[in-house]
């Protein structure tokens, strides 16, 4: 069922801060903000030669990383996706195993286009997965 490493997503209360980081110390090539109020998350890409790394950062009073930041200001990994061929195959059989899919259980259309389901970190070794139909 798991396929690539689709992002790795990191929580900062700065994008600007930390994509300077990214650009400056590592030499990475990094995109523009690009707010995404429907998600509570401006996001920053960063692709890497195998998968990309996401910078979030709060939009709107009601973030869904906002809590995240508030333990972890300095920020920190957030979640990490992996790709799938079918999302819905995918959710039905975490399900049946006991997984707990977040929300309401039916994909949403994420920051790439593409339908994707958040499975609960305590299911998943204390990490926030994302799933991705790719
Ligand atoms: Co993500």
């Amino acid at each position: 069922m798991i396929g690539r490493l689709n992002h790795v997503a990191i929580a900062v209360k700065d994008l600007t801060a930390a994509t300077d980081v990214y650009k400056k110390a590592l030499g990475a090539v990094v995109t523009e903000p690009l707010p995404q109020p429907e998600h509570g998350v401006t996001v920053v890409f960063v692709t890497l030669p195998n998968t990309k790394i996401e910078f979030l950062e709060p939009l709107g009073d009601a973030s869904p990383i906002a809590k995240f930041l508030e333990k972890n200001p300095d920020g920190g990994i957030h979640h990490i996706c992996y790709e799938v061929d079918d999302i819905l195959a995918a959710r039905d059989t975490l399900k049946a195993q006991g997984a707990r899919v977040l929300g309401d259980g039916n994909p949403k259309i994420g920051a790439h286009g593409k339908p994707v389901l958040f499975l609960h970190p305590k299911d998943f070794c204390g990490t926030l997965t994302e799933l991705e139909q790719v």
